[in-house]
């Protein structure tokens, strides 16, 4: 495996692939690999002939109050991750190489970036949008591989690539959770152990609402106090941030739930944001 910081390089090789008829497979990471990762890298590798892993924590993506300095990073252990499960390369760039002083230029789908994490990060998917988009011009990938955990991201990307005839398939895999149905995210570092004990119930609530679906129930004002009455008495130590039932593709409200419909989710702990979905299709 290759480590290449510099994003000519990148692109110089990966465009090279292209000629002799490559298949080329991109994983956009932050870092601090999980398991979640390690499954977009492992579908990766089995659906292409290279795979590009790349390590960005991208400072467009946060907010002025968020937590880009402390973002959990160990890269000397996700060098060897990304190593195991057969990245041809390992891209990491510095934020300098990636956004010149004077960057000007942005990626922007504001038709579903305003509701759900968007509330509460404005410009967030804005600095995503952006750097994905200059990932696939560097990259030149086939596919890329996405997970739903961030489910807004994925629908955003999706669009973006097809709104700006990005010749590139968007791949989109399920959440990997702990046994406990806690999803896998970086963050997860953050939760003090109170924290992390309650922290499955954040999931256990969206799965409270997915049952009485198939009971019968499908208004959601009803369907959403049974899932605050569940983190209330399991969750005491989360603040929701959003609870949303919301059509999978235009993510807009949904009020009775008559065909297929997300309940997304974010809850603040003391140090942390959780986000977590699920999918209820009666
Ligand atoms: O999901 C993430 O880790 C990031 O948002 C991404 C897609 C790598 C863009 O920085």
């Amino acid at each position: 495996m290759d480590i290449v910081r510099n994003p000519a390089e990148v692109q110089s090789q990966c465009l090279s692939w292209r000629e002799e008829k490559l298949r080329i497979a991109l994983v956009p990471t932050m870092g601090f690999f999980h398991a979640g990762h390690e499954s977009l890298m492992m579908e990766g590798r089995r659906r292409s002939d290279r795979l590009v892993v790349s390590l960005f924590v991208n400072p467009a993506q946060f907010g002025p109050d968020e937590d880009l300095d402390r973002y959990p990073r160990d890269p000397e252990q996700d060098i060897r991750t990304a190593e195991r499960l057969g990245a041809d390369i390992l891209f990491m760039p510095e934020a300098g190489d990636m956004y010149a002083a004077d960057h000007a230029a942005w990626v922007e789908v504001p038709d579903l970036s305003a509701s759900l994490c968007g509330c509460s990060r404005p410009a967030h998917f804005r600095g995503v949008a952006t750097v994905v988009a200059k990932l696939f011009h560097l990259v030149v990938p086939h596919i890329a591989l996405f997970g739903q955990k961030d489910w807004q991201q994925l629908v955003i990307v999706r669009r973006m690539a097809r709104d700006l005839a990005f010749p590139v398939e968007i791949i989109g895999l399920p959440i990997v959770r702990e046994m406990d149905g806690l999803a896998l995210s970086s963050r997860n570092a953050y939760l003090s152990p109170d924290e992390r004990r309650q922290a499955p119930h954040l999931y256990k609530g969206l799965e409270l609402a997915r049952t009485m679906v198939i009971q019968g129930i499908t208004d959601t004002a009803f369907l959403r106090e049974a899932i605050r009455r569940h983190w209330a008495e399991n969750f005491s130590l989360g603040r929701e941030d959003y609870l949303s039932f919301v059509h999978p593709e235009n993510l807009r409200p949904v009020e009775r739930i008559s065909g297929a419909t997300l309940v997304a989710a974010a809850m603040f702990t003391l140090r942390a944001r959780l986000i977590d979905n699920v999918f209820i299709n009666p």
